[in-house]
């Protein structure tokens, strides 16, 4: 496990962004794993301004992201397929049929969670950025009895669905339930890049030197061989 600290979110984020365009350089053809939220904005935003230097090219990169609400289309303003046009697809070469989230509106969501396990699988993730929420979930894996093994339905925390309330206008308006990978998705990821601000110190560390339990869902990260943590001071 590495971890590397820096001063502010802008440097976390341009670091962040240039591991992220390095793997593209590394291998042009790179499965990324994604995520949303507000710490991986500015990495997007780096990412974008290599891209317009010149510097990177995502004509034959392909992504998965960890996760999507159920019940919000494609098209809502808050579902993270409009997170990730918004920030990183609609600004970049990458081609959309190349470009994966889970489907939060699938009627049949077993069948949705099943197919989404196989395409990242089938997709062996290069790098898989992840963020971290306050009670130290990663992608939606809230706190639990058991690491989940795969892709699946998520019953969101009540403090999560707080936390996300902040971008909805009204608080009935926060989805409930998630589609997300599961622990064992995540960790089936050859590289993990995790981005955490000041806010997170407390479960970061609890995450990175803590037993390791389904409780801090982020603490099964310990289990992986190859993992780099950016946190900012401020
Ligand atoms: C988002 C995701 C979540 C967030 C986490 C932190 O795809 O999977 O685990 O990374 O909730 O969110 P922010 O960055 O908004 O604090």
């Amino acid at each position: 496990m590495r971890l590397l600290e820096k001063n502010t979110y802008e440097e976390m984020s341009v670091l962040c962004g240039r591991i992220l365009g390095a793997q593209v350089l590394l291998k042009p053809d790179c499965a990324l794993g994604l995520a949303t939220g507000s710490s991986p904005i500015g990495a997007y935003e780096e990412l974008v301004r290599q891209y317009e230097g010149g510097l990177l090219d995502f004509s034959q990169v392909r992504t998965v992201n960890l996760d999507e609400y159920c019940g919000l289309k494609a098209e809502h303003n808050q579902s993270y397929r409009y997170f990730m046009e918004e920030h990183l697809f609609g600004k970049v070469n990458i081609k959309k049929e190349n470009t994966f989230l889970p489907d939060g509106c699938a009627g049949d969501v077993e069948a949705e969670c099943a197919r989404y396990e196989e395409l990242v699988a089938g997709m062996q993730v290069d790098l898989q950025l992840l963020g971290i929420g306050h009670n130290g979930h990663i992608g939606f894996n809230e706190p639990a009895e058991d690491f989940a093994a795969q892709v699946h339905q998520v019953k969101l925390a009540e403090s999560t669905i707080k936390a996300n309330s902040r971008l909805f206008k009204r608080m009935e308006d926060v989805p409930r339930s998630a589609v997300t990978m599961g622990i064992g998705t995540i960790l089936k990821a050859k590289k993990i890049l995790l981005i955490a601000g000041p806010d997170k110190a407390d479960i970061v560390e609890k995450a990175l030197y803590g037993p390791v339990t389904p409780q801090v869902p982020a603490s099964a990260l310990q289990l992986h061989g190859d993992v780099t943590v950016i946190i900012s001071k401020q």
